[in-house]
């Protein structure tokens, strides 16, 4: 379990402490607007350049094999894609320390590639959404280097630094009890100045000092760089912990010890300090000045739905467009009524905002294992997509997710490449396993991803099986459910622009919802078996102001609902069902 996989426990932990139980919510049903803002019905598709394809045979995927997938992404129905981190970099955190932030790593490309990757995409309405490390550079960035250098430096304020205190034998200790999220201490001692610098993440990523204008500026002018050339937006790496308690005090210990030994701390003065609000308020205000709608998005790991709304900018909604929901995507547990509760707060509860859900991303082993039974994963993964694409949110996935791609965690230390793994072994194993490369075809040994006879991480055993090509010719694939479901929420208008209203409320097994339309067009139900029972259902759409009764059946995993005419109907163990509400 590494940290960040902890900070999806432990927010699961302090809402099970709120007491959520089984109750009625009913989302407001307000009349649909239609919104032609792009990111508002966006599918947003991440891709961890090293992994999706090899284009040079280095076994390393690179911008040239991003854009050879192109047409891919175009039929699946994506409409821009999320880079992870591509700038040159040591490599330390796999791009997320980066050393020259208006450049390409070498190993994945040039800025030409990037053009061309840009262009391409373009032609195929596919547009590029970048990831932003604003916490902290490498310690190899040559800001970094000129503030590390000397205390009279120009850039020595830039990172934050402390004297410590003073040691047993006259050697200085850290300042106080920070921990890095990736292990030890926070601070890190440099005998040349006599001071420590502090790192949230690995000691190769120090933290930048937002309390400085001067960094800001330096930081709002390579986002510039690539929105001139083109780029839609933003994910915002690691943002709550842009700021620390400038009189860095000590965090309150909660007991007991995290994976990598170190105590369990509440992060009250690392992480989510109020300062970060002003930052994204002239942030937005910067992209806003951009034509075309450029989105701003938040790594957002937050305990509850308020703490969401204040990175929308609450009622102002100038901060993030589309902070992400990891509430309802990380709660790890396929059960309906905290779905139902958690998709109503979002619905009622950040002043009419557009939330934005997520299931998977670099950093947690993969939905398939954190919501599959092991008997019935791929009805279970079905469900978790209906619910991304058939609720009113915008839908971010992770490469592979459409396939039912597996988490192949390393069994040996010697194979691990995170570093976290290797600190962390065997309580952290790392997120090597959420990394393999993208499975593209039965071919092998790499499955299409690369012609290298190795590759950075292997490719997951069940490639034969799970991969593009063998499920595209499958209609029952993980693969097809995704595709028809993006195609039906482009195409209708309930889905599309539609109000959200929960139905049969105290259901424990089934989460149900209808998608109500604007007049004259075809409201959309929905009902998803959480359970490995049979559920009998019996909607009255009468709770969303609805008064026919005759539905079509639009979409199941289930042969027995084919037919189905009315909503009363028995779901099958984990059914997905869609219906399309008749106008008499
Ligand atoms: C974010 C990234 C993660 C990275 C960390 C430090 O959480 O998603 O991969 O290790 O920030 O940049």
């Amino acid at each position: 379990m590494n940290s960040i996989r902890l900070r999806t426990l432990v927010l699961a932990f302090s809402m099970a402490a709120t007491g959520l139980a089984a109750q009625t919510i009913v989302a407001s049903g307000s009349a649909p607007v239609i919104d032609n803002t792009w990111w508002k019905h966006a599918v947003i598709y991440e891709i961890y350049p090293r992994s999706f394809q090899d284009s040079n045979g280095d076994g390393i995927g690179d911008l040239n094999g991003i854009t050879q997938r192109l047409d891919y992404l175009q039929a699946l129905g994506v409409d821009a894609i999320w880079i992870s981190p591509m700038y040159p970099s040591p490599q330390v955190d796999f791009g997320y320390d980066i050393s020259d932030y208006e450049n390409i790593d070498p190993q994945y490309g040039t800025l030409k590639d990037f053009d061309r990757l840009m262009e391409e995409a373009k032609k195929r309405n596919i547009r590029v959404i970048l990831d932003m490390v604003l916490n902290h550079t490498s310690d190899k960035d040559k800001w970094f280097i000129e503030s590390a250098s000397s205390r009279k430096n120009k850039k020595r304020n830039w990172y934050v630094w402390s004297d410590g205190k003073p040691g047993p034998n006259g050697t200085p200790v850290p300042p106080n009890n920070w921990v890095s999220l990736f292990g030890g201490s926070a601070w890190e001692y440099m005998p040349q100045t006599k001071s420590f610098y502090y790192h949230k993440f690995y000691k190769q990523q120090p933290d930048l000092n937002w309390r400085n204008p001067e960094v800001e500026n330096a930081m709002f002018g390579v986002m510039k760089f690539w929105l001139d050339r083109g780029v839609a937006g933003y994910r915002l790496d690691a943002i709550p912990t842009l700021f620390e308690d400038p009189q860095q005090r000590n965090e309150p210990a909660t007991g007991g010890t995290n994976a990598q030994g170190d105590p369990n701390l509440q992060e009250i003065y690392t992480s989510n300090l109020p300062e970060v609000h002003d930052v994204m308020r002239r942030m937005r205000a910067m992209v806003g000045k951009y034509p075309g709608d450029r989105v701003l998005i938040g790594e957002t790991y937050l305990p509850n739905t308020a703490e969401l709304d204040k990175w929308y900018g609450g009622a102002k909604k100038d901060e993030l467009q589309l902070p992400m929901d990891m509430i309802v995507g990380f709660s790890n547990k396929l059960d309906a009524n905290m779905f139902r509760t958690r998709l109503s707060e979002v619905e009622t509860q950040v002043h009419g905002s557009q939330p934005l859900l997520v299931f998977d991303n670099h950093d947690n082993i993969r939905s398939w294992e954190r919501y599959g039974d092991g008997v019935h994963n791929v009805a279970i993964a079905k469900i978790l997509a209906t619910m991304l694409f058939t609720t009113r949110a915008t839908a971010l996935m992770y490469y592979g997710e459409e396939l039912g791609m597996v988490t192949s965690t390393p069994t040996r230390v010697e194979d691990v490449r995170d570093p976290i793994g290797k600190t962390g072994w065997p309580n952290e194993k790392g997120r090597d396993g959420e990394r393999t490369p993208m499975q593209w075809d039965p071919t092998p040994p790499q499955a299409g991803f690369s012609t290298s006879a190795t590759t950075w991480l292997p490719v997951a055993s069940n490639y034969k099986t799970v991969n593009v090509q063998t499920e595209l010719a499958d209609p029952n694939s993980l693969l097809n459910w995704h595709k028809n479901l993006i195609e039906m929420r482009r195409k209708r208008d309930a889905v599309r622009d539609g109000g959200m209203v929960m139905l049969d409320g105290t259901n424990a097994s089934v989460l149900s919802y209808v998608r109500t339309a604007p007049p004259g067009h075809h409201n959309i139900v929905v009902a998803l078996n959480m359970t490995a029972q049979p559920q009998k259902i019996a909607l009255d759409l009468k709770e969303a102001g609805i008064q026919q009764t005759a539905i079509k059946t639009l979409m199941t995993n289930e042969s027995s609902l084919m037919g189905a005419t009315t909503t009363s109907i028995t779901l099958p163990p984990f059914a997905s069902w869609i219906g399309e509400v008749q106008m008499q």
